[in-house]
């Protein structure tokens, strides 16, 4: 387990519309956020999970992490106002303290230390093993590298300097037809060799992003796009549980 995972829980889920996080909807009986927890820390080179949270609701995450397997190799950290925030306080801890070593890792009693960084939304519950796969397979060679699928819709871009600044001013006279190809959404996790996620938000510090590729990018360094599976939703709006709930009940069939 050279790699470490940040996974930003820290936000309130207000377009999804509880009273408390969206993280603990129940998806197939358990709280949201573990699905995601469940896969990566099962992974032979996922070596600790970094739990970014609200200080309100540190306990009940504490708490429900004891039902995850490999639970020591959790540790929760204080999130912050916006998801880079969370990322932030959670990068600052990396190797802070070293990560407990499966039996087989330990040599010399030393853990090995994170090379590593794989962010992933504990709102997105279903990313798949072969995904995973990809992805950190190709980090190797890229020191940066994304999930992401191609746009499927067609898009449309309101130019603000027709239509004098408002963006969804009347877009059938003033939108502009984008050629899609070449487009990807991007998805989590992202990966990133641990020095250069740190330097990408040292220089950016302060700045909010909710796309940690972005920080890298604007630092000049690549990163590589790897196609991953439609279905790896991040859950947003309530129908989004709907679409996730059908499709594990499909998976476990
Ligand atoms: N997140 C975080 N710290 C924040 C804001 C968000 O760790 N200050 C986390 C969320 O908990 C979520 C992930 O980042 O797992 C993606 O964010 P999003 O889907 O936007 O979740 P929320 O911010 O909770 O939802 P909303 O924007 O609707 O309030
Ligand atoms: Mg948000």
């Amino acid at each position: 387990g050279s790699v470490a995972v940040i996974l930003p829980a820290a936000g309130s889920g207000s377009r999804f519309g509880d009273e408390e996080n969206k993280l603990f909807a129940l998806l197939r009986g358990r709280s949201l956020w573990m699905h995601a927890a469940e896969t990566l820390i099962r992974r032979q080179e996922v070596g600790q999970i970094l739990l970014a949270v609200a200080p309100c609701d540190r306990e009940r995450f504490e708490q429900q992490l004891l039902e995850l397997p490999h639970s020591d190799r959790f540790r929760i950290v204080e999130g912050g106002d916006q998801r880079s925030d969370s990322v932030a306080a959670a990068l600052a801890e990396v190797n802070r303290m070293p990560a407990p070593a499966t039996d087989e890792e330990a040599v010399d009693g030393l853990p090995p230390r994170i090379e590593w960084v794989a962010v992933h939304d504990a709102a997105r519950p279903l990313v798949r093993d072969s995904d995973l796969d990809a992805v950190f397979a190709h980090v190797g060679h890229s020191r940066a590298a994304i999930l992401a699928t191609p746009v499927t819709g067609t898009l449309k871009r309101s130019c603000p300097a027709i239509s004098g600044g408002s963006l969804f001013e009347s877009e059938t006279i003033n939108g502009i037809t984008f050629d899609r190809r070449g487009m990807w959404v991007a998805q989590t996790p992202q990966v990133f060799h641990l020095d250069l996620i740190r330097q990408a938000y040292q220089r950016h510090r302060g700045r909010s992003a909710t796309d940690d590729a972005e920080l890298v990018e604007r630092m000049g360094h690549p990163v590589a796009l790897v196609p991953g599976a439609a279905d790896n939703l991040k859950i947003t709006y309530p129908e989004d549980l709907l679409v996730a709930e059908a499709l594990l009940s499909e998976r476990l069939k």
